[in-house]
């Protein structure tokens, strides 16, 4: 179910609604085991409009089935979209009783029913219980006037880094976990929340409470980035809070990520991909060189140190053994964290140019220093927050006038 509902919620982006403001997408599974997506595309003459539902049953069509197994409508209002009165009849013309239908909207809530139970009803599922349709009612989406004010850059904030939201000028705060499927915060220092708004003059979107893999849902760093590149970002600065291994990074030092060894055994990209051409993307540029220029260059513009390095990215939440940090020394780390490689590998599948920070906030276990504690991080990670933030901010400054005098 949840393949099919990422799929719908993928095609969702590709809906022309610019009458209703009401995007959906559809994904139906064959009987064959192909998924075929679909869209909602609306024109001025309104009954001329394709559902969502529509699209993707012309396709499975022209594709040559004739059985639907399985259905996902995903719309951008509140509660879960069903199916209008039309296309339950259409799709019920292809699809037994007992075929599962999945709605969801943009919240976490996603209801199921099955095509029989769908069938009499013309529309949504509260219809289901006899109350009236909210079905295509028109919602005022903040995400689209989030679209229309155009961020260019996505921040990703790490541990204790939340002081850097208060650079943001004009800023709006949105909840972040309906559209983009994330699961709920569940680690202190990380309320999920998305702020929009401008530093230095430059529109952003930045992300305060990422997901982490080891919350346990694995592709979910691939839907936040691809929520910030939905946006209109195309570059995106990922920051986290890690350990130091290399013998010169203390706690406070900060470090452009030049590099990293994915160690967390999983992949963000794991699982169906609508684009073929994006299946494999490159890594070897993965942390964009000329954006490690502009960084540099900002911190000088700031007054502020950075080293250089390479990031050891882990599962967690444990932390590490010293035996184990003695491994990443030796494979080439030089600090170590729990976050950063999933996100900066899917923004390489995204397309998405890619700097990152790391702020240490301990000696790795073993290098020096007492017992690693969460708390700590934070409290270590909110006394660095200042100097990242003045380092954002002539980031910020620099890209804004990139293409005028910003290199
Ligand atoms: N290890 C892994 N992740 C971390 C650490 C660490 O020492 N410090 C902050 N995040």
């Amino acid at each position: 179910m949840s393949v099919l509902i990422e799929a719908a919620r993928r095609v969702q982006r590709q809906a022309y609604a610019p009458y209703s403001g009401f995007r959906v997408g559809c994904a139906l599974r064959g009987s064959g085991g192909r998924i075929f997506v679909g869209a909602n595309v609306e024109n001025a003459a309104y009954p001329l409009g394709h559902c969502a539902e529509r699209s993707a049953l012309l396709a499975m069509i022209a594709a040559g089935e004739t059985r639907i197994a399985e259905v996902a409508v995903v719309g951008s209002g509140d509660a879960p979209c069903a199916p209008c009165g039309g296309c339950r009849q259409m799709l019920s013309e292809f699809a037994a009783a007992d075929v599962p239908i999945h709605m969801a909207g943009r919240g976490v809530e996603t209801r199921s029913a099955t095509m029989a139970e769908l069938l009499p009803f013309a529309f949504g599922p509260a219809d289901l219980d006899g109350a009236p349709s909210r079905v295509h009612a028109q919602e005022n989406d903040p995400f689209e006037r989030t679209r229309a004010t155009g961020p260019r850059l996505g921040i990703v904030l790490g541990s204790g880094l939340a002081a850097v939201i208060a650079a943001i000028e004009d800023r709006r705060t949105i909840d972040p976990s309906g559209p983009a499927g994330l699961p709920p915060p569940s680690v202190e220092g990380h309320a999920r929340r998305l702020h929009t708004g401008t530093i230095a003059g430059l529109p952003v979107a930045c992300l305060e409470g990422r997901v982490h893999l080891y919350e346990g849902d694995a592709a979910a760093p691939l839907r936040l980035v691809r929520l910030l590149h939905d946006l209109g970002c195309e570059t995106l600065l990922v920051t986290s809070a890690v350990g130091g291994i290399r013998d010169d990074l203390e706690p406070g030092a900060i470090v452009v990520v030049d590099d990293h060894l994915n160690l967390t055994g999983q992949n963000p990209l794991v699982g169906a991909d609508d684009d073929p051409d994006r299946r494999f993307p490159d890594m070897t540029a993965a942390y964009d060189p000329l954006l490690r220029e502009v960084l540099d260059r900002s911190a000088r513009d700031a007054g502020l140190d950075v080293a250089h390095g390479v990031f050891a990215g882990v599962l967690g939440p444990s932390f590490e053994t010293p035996a184990e940090i003695a491994m990443l020394r030796r494979l080439g780390g030089d600090v170590v964290g729990m976050s950063t490689v999933a996100e900066t590998i899917a923004a390489a599948r995204c397309g998405l140019r890619t700097a990152a920070l790391a702020i240490v906030v301990n000696r790795a276990a073993g290098a020096g220093g007492g017992t690693l504690t969460h708390a700590h991080t934070l409290a270590e990670g909110d006394r660095a927050a200042p100097r990242l933030a003045a380092l954002i901010e002539a980031f910020c400054r620099r890209l804004a006038n990139e293409g005028k005098d910003g290199r």
